[in-house]
């Protein structure tokens, strides 16, 4: 094989490493950062989500509360629980699992979370702020990426990177933090017509779509980045948008999947709560 694997869960702990230090600090004034989750509904992949959150937090010393709701649950309700963690004095992070149920609006749920306590990053203030270079809460999703990017020691400035997904979640920020870090972007969706001819000219590429094998190895540069976001169940396995056995031979860098950004996405959620914690204990 070609490419070096980049670990995640090996990123995600040198990202524990360094909070513990922090969390350890803030513990000695009596502060415990402390994360919020609110789950409506039981869609086994997001119950799956929370409780591998919620153990990951509290296993490096973040308090983690989840707030487990029927599926049927009134969108009133969601509501009053945001405004009284709002108004915790210790709850530092706040976050809502997506997705919803059909029946709530998920635009003004998330915006009623205050932007100091918006973990996500997914408030308008904090997406704001990312698309005027401005310091806000980053997603953490797509703040892993970079993380996983970081660690193959390649400089970014002056790449070319597509990524192919255009979500509020994933590509969309991803597309700002690479472009702020004076990348070339170009982003590719379900309508982009001849989807190999970008990914073909990647230096990093992203795919971040949940369709199992989308990336061929001949859709993939020599030496370049290759970062799978994918996350696809079929008969009990996850698999990613990659396939990995062609494009490790292509690429220099790969991540897996599992094993690649999953973790980092904890890690930055986490990192994004101590963060929080920090900003209001100043
Ligand atoms: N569902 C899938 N990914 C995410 C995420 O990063 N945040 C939230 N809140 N829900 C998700």
């Amino acid at each position: 094989m070609r490419a070096t694997v980049i670990n995640g869960r090996d990123v995600a702990k040198k990202q524990y490493a360094k909070m513990s230090e922090t969390i350890f600090e803030l513990k000695k004034k009596n502060i415990t950062p402390c994360l919020a989750i609110i789950l409506a509904g039981d869609d086994p992949a997001s119950v799956g989500y929370v409780s591998l959150k919620e153990r990951t937090a509290k296993s490096v010393g973040v308090d983690c509360r989840v707030f487990r709701l029927p599926a049927d649950v009134p969108q009133c309700e969601i509501e009053g629980l945001i405004d009284s963690l709002n108004k915790s004095d210790d709850v530092h992070g706040i976050m809502v699992q997506l997705p919803l149920p059909a029946h709530i609006d998920a635009n003004i749920v998330l915006e009623l979370i205050i932007p100091e306590k918006d973990v996500d990053g997914f408030h308008l203030v904090n997406s704001g702020k990312l698309t005027n270079r401005m310091t806000g809460i980053t997603p953490c999703t797509p703040r892993g990426i970079m993380e996983l990017i970081a660690e193959t020691g390649c400089a970014i400035a002056g790449k070319h990177a597509v990524i192919v997904g255009r979500s509020m979640v994933v590509g969309t920020p991803l597309a700002l933090l690479l472009l702020n870090a004076d990348a070339t972007v170009t982003v590719c969706h379900s309508k982009t017509v001849d989807l190999a001819s970008y990914t073909h000219t990647a230096d990093i590429l992203v795919s971040a779509v949940g369709c199992k094998g989308l990336i061929r190895g001949d859709m993939v540069k020599e030496g370049a980045i290759v970062v799978d976001v994918g996350n696809t169940r079929v008969d009990g396995k996850v698999w990613g948008d990659v396939r990995f056995d062609e494009v490790s031979e292509i690429a220099d860098f790969i991540t897996p999947v599992p094993g690649g950004v999953g973790p980092m996405t904890i890690a930055m959620l986490i990192k994004n709560t101590v963060e929080a914690a920090c900003d209001k204990a100043q």
